[in-house]
């Protein structure tokens, strides 16, 4: 199923955001007993991590929250680049004992190694026998590039097609922040319940209003367009990334 929202900015984007995380929290909570989220890198979602730091300090079951990364850069992890990094800053190092809980990707490590580490530590957190479909986090933030990549899945990358294998080695193309990726990939992706797609700022409108032409004939051509989940993909954008009614840009 996949679902869209507007809000009138990022802000109020970051908010919602971060009400319908502290809602699967509770659900998370009263069927498991925990509450699993993968944080996603990118400008977008800092706003997001402050919020739930700060505003949702005691609204969330940190406790019993367990954070995992859909991607990152080949970057140690107090690189300015390293997703991870940027996400303890702005949130994990905020509230107690929840880096405890954080299982990063090593980005410190050669990429192939990192990912076939980091896939072997998901399979043993989201244990599922042969024969039925894993489900992996309550809740999957991503965000979209200006190409239509998410996590780091780019277009025209051999990684869109692993069937298997949940965490790759991959490239990003040229100029991109750090080029040696670690990314999930769909097998593990759309094993989530829950995805946040999170989708901000004028610089976004021509991607979106592509892949929603795209996704009218399948979407193929965007990696973020092919994203699935168990439950909900829930796109989040602001007004300036909609675009507005028809004429107003
Ligand atoms: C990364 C990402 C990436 C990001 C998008 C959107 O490591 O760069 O996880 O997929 O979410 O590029 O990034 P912005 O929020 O900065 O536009």
């Amino acid at each position: 199923m996949r679902e869209e929202s507007v809000f009138p900015d990022a802000d109020a984007l970051s908010h919602a955001a971060a009400a319908m995380i502290g809602e699967a929290a509770a659900i998370a909570m009263t069927a498991r007993g925990r509450f699993t989220i993968a944080l996603s890198g990118g400008e977008t979602p800092q706003n997001l991590y402050r919020v739930l730091a700060t505003e949702y300090a005691t609204q969330v079951p940190w406790d019993a929250t367990h954070v995992f990364f859909g991607d990152e850069r080949c970057v140690p992890p107090d690189h300015p680049d390293s997703n991870y990094g940027m996400a303890r800053e702005a949130l994990l190092a905020r509230i107690p004992g929840l880096e405890s809980r954080t299982r990063r990707i090593e980005g410190e490590r050669p990429a192939g190694d990192g990912a076939s580490r980091y896939a072997e530590m998901l399979h043993r957190e989201f244990p599922h026998t042969a024969g039925t479909p894993p489900t992996t986090f309550d809740i999957l933030l991503l965000g979209v590039g200006t190409d239509g990549h998410t996590a780091s899945l780019f277009p025209g990358s051999p990684a869109l097609s692993e069937r298997s294998r949940w965490a790759l080695a991959t490239q990003a193309p040229a100029g991109a922040a750090v080029t040696n990726r670690v990314t999930l990939t769909f097998p593990a992706l759309d094993a989530a319940r829950t995805t946040l797609i999170l989708c901000a700022g004028a610089g976004k409108r021509a991607i979106v209003a592509q892949i929603r032409a795209a996704l009218a004939h399948a979407g193929e051509r965007y990696p973020v367009a092919r994203v699935t989940a168990r439950g909900t993909v829930h796109w989040l954008l602001d007004e300036a990334a909609d675009g507005g009614p028809p004429g107003s840009s």
